[in-house]
C-alpha cells in the first residue's frame, strides 16, 4: 500500500507532454486552471523565458502557499487567480484584452491538498467534509451521509465510484445512522471495511466511495463540463487546450466534448487515443499511474 501518512508534496505528472503539446511560444500567455502546487507553471515558465501564466485555483491555501512562492522567483510573468475554472470566462475577466494561446487543466486534487483538506484521505481521521473550497461549495460529505435516501446513495456509489459492494454498504450506513451520526472519515472508512470482502487489491476498499462523494460535494464533472467550453471560447486561432483526467469519468467527459468540437470543426485533436505516463514516470511517481492527457488546437 502506498505511505498516506506524511505531507507529500505534489508531483507534477506528464510535465515534456504538457509541454509537447501546449507548445509553449515566447512573448504568449498561458492559462493554468489549475495550479496546485505550481509544478506545471513552474515548467511553462521555465520552458519560455518571455511567456506568461495566470494561474487559477479555487484553494486559496495553495495559491497562498505555492503562488506566493513563485511570485517572488518569476515576478509580473506570473498572475495568480482565485476562482472556479467552471466559471474561466468570468474568473479570468482582468485578462480579457489578452490573447491566450494555451490552456492547461490538470483536474483533481493535489497531494498535499489531499494530506490538509478535512475529509479528503482514507488514512486520516478527519471531519468528513471533502469541499476543496469551503466558499465555493456548501454540502459537505457528512451532510449526504446523513441525508440522502438509500436509492440516493446507491446511485451516487454505483455512478461516481463504480463500487461494486454499493448495496452493502449504503446498507450498513443505513443501519449505522439510526444509532449514531457519521462523522468523521475514520467512521465511515471502519464501516466500508466490515462489510467490503478482504482482496489483494492494493487500494483501500474505501477509496471509491471517498471519491464518490468528493466528486459529487464538489460537482467535479459539472466543472469540467462547463469549464471545457469556456477554455475553447477564450483561445485564440491556433491556441491550445491540453487537459489531464484521472479517471474514467473525468475522461469520458473530455474525450467526448473534444471529438464534438472537431467534429464542428472547431478544434483539431491533437491526441486521438490519449497519452499516458511512461513506466519510468509510474516508478517515481504512482500518481501518474492514471493520468491521461488529451489536447486539442483551435481552429
Ligand atoms: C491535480 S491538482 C493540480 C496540480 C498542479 N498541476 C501542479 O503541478 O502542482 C488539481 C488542482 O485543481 C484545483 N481545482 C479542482 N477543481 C477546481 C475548480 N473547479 N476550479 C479551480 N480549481 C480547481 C484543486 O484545488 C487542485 O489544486
Amino acid at each position: 500500500m502506498k505511505t498516506q501518512h506524511s505531507v507529500r508534496t505534489h508531483i507534477p505528472v506528464l510535465v515534456d507532454e504538457v509541454l509537447e503539446y501546449l507548445k509553449v511560444m515566447p512573448d504568449s500567455t498561458y492559462i493554468d486552471a489549475t495550479f496546485g502546487a505550481g509544478g506545471h507553471t513552474r515548467a511553462i515558465l521555465e520552458q519560455e523565458p518571455t511567456c506568461n501564466v495566470v494561474a487559477l485555483d479555487w484553494d486559496k491555501k495553495a495559491l497562498e502557499t505555492y503562488g506566493e512562492l513563485l511570485k517572488q522567483e518569476f515576478g509580473n510573468r506570473l498572475s495568480l487567480v482565485w476562482g472556479n475554472f467552471a466559471h474561466l470566462y468570468k474568473v479570468i475577466r482582468d485578462y480579457k484584452e489578452v490573447a491566450i494561446a494555451g490552456i492547461l487543466a490538470d483536474f483533481g486534487t493535489s497531494q498535499d491538498q489531499i494530506f490538509r483538506t478535512a475529509g479528503l484521505s482514507v488514512y486520516r481521521d478527519t471531519p468528513l467534509d471533502m469541499r476543496m473550497s469551503p466558499a465555493h461549495q456548501k454540502v459537505t460529505a457528512a451532510e449526504i451521509i446523513a441525508h440522502f435516501t438509500e436509492r440516493e446513495l446507491r446511485d451516487l456509489f454505483w455512478e461516481y465510484g463504480q463500487e461494486r459492494y454499493t448495496k452493502q454498504i449504503v446498507s450498513a450506513i443505513i443501519r449505522m445512522r439510526s444509532i449514531q451520526t457519521l462523522r468523521t472519515t475514520k467512521q465511515l472508512a471502519q464501516l466500508i471495511e466490515r462489510v467490503v470482502p478482504v482482496t489483494q487489491s492494493n487500494i483501500h476498499p474505501a477509496t471509491r466511495v471517498f471519491q464518490a462523494l468528493r466528486i459529487y460535494v464538489n460537482k467535479e464533472l459539472d466543472n469540467i463540463t462547463s469549464f471545457l467550453k469556456e477554455a475553447v471560447r477564450i483561445l485564440m486561432p491556433e491556441g491550445r487546450l491540453v487537459c489531464i483526467s484521472f479517471h474514467s469519468l473525468e475522461d469520458r467527459l473530455v474525450k467526448q466534448f473534444f471529438k464534438e468540437q472537431a467534429d464542428v470543426l472547431h478544434v483539431k485533436q491533437l491526441t486521438l487515443k490519449g497519452i499516458t505516463a511512461s513506466k519510468q514516470e509510474v516508478f517515481h511517481n504512482a500518481s501518474a499511474r492514471s493520468a491521461r492527457l488529451r489536447a486539442v488546437q483551435k481552429l
